[in-house]
């Protein structure tokens, strides 16, 4: 048990902070936002004049104040090791945007540094939280449709502007860009905490657009896995259509469609001739994803609100982390398969272990 308010400090403040700390403020007395911090002073000021909370110096400044329970890291990437470490080494709980790390080794490191810390410990991974993928976990869980045969994702996205910058941190491999760590981490994860591991994989990267970048804006990875069934992941950064995502689960009873685009969202499809399929209307049909209502800023207070609730009576988030270190693994080997051309075994990789 964590005594309230819970007093969160808040590094980084970028559009995903403004929907942390909406969470934080629905919380009402539970928690207070008691400082933020941004290499941006005026982004920072503008933040704390709108949601609270004094505005530290700096980040090393946020974590030594003993006035701060929990630091909530939203960052760019090529940060997140080193200001986890010092959060854990400070013996702080820690919330961390996906992915925790830029690579599996920073992601292990992490996770192992938790354990030790014993602090509270939670990956933003928001796919976790989402009311379409909740349904279908709960249908797969229930053999609604089987054993799964086939399972696909797609995630899409429109970065043009980031990408078109090449100041801006998603536009080098060095600083943590990537289009494959940004949405593979995701969609491993959800893959994972759905069906399992991973048993190998292949794939394809590509810079379809001459932007001033390094970064491939379209990647497609496939493979198997322990289960045998196959899957196939396809990303893209260039798209026109709003940011949105689609899951396809075919199994040997059935198969489900998920689309944020389409409404209604989920539909559960019952045979060959099943052709209205049933709606699965408990999850709203939100397609403006950064807005009130919208599927992934939903999913995001979801998220932030089970952090703290679980810090405060002292139980495990609904998030089992090691789903979201081993995403990790997977974004590594797809980063090799892309480099080589060859297919990767995972077999050597549990999550047990993690
Ligand atoms: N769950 C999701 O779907 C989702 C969506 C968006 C972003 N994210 C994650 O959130 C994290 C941040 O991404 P973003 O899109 O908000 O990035 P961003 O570039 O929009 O914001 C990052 C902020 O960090 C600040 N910053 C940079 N260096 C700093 C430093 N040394 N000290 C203090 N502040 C510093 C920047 O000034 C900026 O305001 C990433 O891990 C990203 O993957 C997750």
């Amino acid at each position: 048990m964590t005594s309230t308010p819970v007093r969160v400090g808040i590094a980084g403040l970028g559009l995903i902070s403004r929907t942390h700390a909406t969470a934080y403020l629905q919380m009402g007395g539970l928690v207070e936002i008691a400082a933020v911090c941004d290499a941006n002073r005026a982004v920072a000021e503008a933040f704390a004049e709108e949601f609270g909370g004094r505005v530290a110096d700096d980040i090393d400044a946020l974590i030594a104040d003993p006035d701060i329970d929990v630091i909530d890291v939203i960052l760019p990437h090529f940060l997140h090791i080193d200001v986890a470490t010092k959060v854990l080494d400070a013996g702080k709980h820690l919330l961390i945007e996906k992915p925790v790390a830029p690579n599996f080794d920073g992601a292990l490191t992490i996770q192992r540094k938790a354990k030790e810390a014993g602090v509270h410990f939670m990956i933003a991974e928001n796919s976790r939280y989402m009311a379409a993928y909740q349904a279908a976990h709960r249908l797969i869980e229930a053999g609604e449709i089987g054993d799964v045969l086939h399972v696909r994702t797609t995630l899409r996205s429109n970065e043009k502007a980031h990408l078109s910058d090449p100041d801006n941190w998603r536009c080098s491999y060095d600083l943590g860009g990537g289009l494959v760590l940004d949405t593979g981490a995701h969609s491993f994860y959800l893959i994972t905490w759905l069906l399992g591991e991973i048993e190998s994989l292949r794939g394809v990267g590509k810079k379809l657009l001459a932007l001033p970048n390094e970064i491939e804006d379209t990647a497609e990875i496939t493979g198997q896995l322990r289960s045998g069934a196959h899957f196939s992941c396809t990303f893209t950064s260039i798209s026109e259509i709003p940011h949105s995502e689609r899951l396809e689960l075919y199994g040997t009873r059935g198969g489900i469609l998920i689309d944020q685009m389409a409404n209604p969202v989920v539909k559960l499809f019952r045979g060959a001739h099943d052709y209205e399929g049933t709606v699965i209307d408990e999850v709203p049909f939100g397609p403006d994803a950064w807005h009130p209502g919208g599927w992934h800023f939903e999913s995001v207070l979801r998220e932030v609100t089970d952090f703290i609730t679980s810090l405060i009576d002292g139980v495990p988030p609904l998030i089992d982390n090691r789903d979201a270190v081993y995403a990790l693994a997977a974004v590594d080997a797809a980063y090799r398969s892309i480099r080589t051309g060859e297919p990767v075994s995972m077999a050597d990789i549990t999550r047990q272990a993690l």
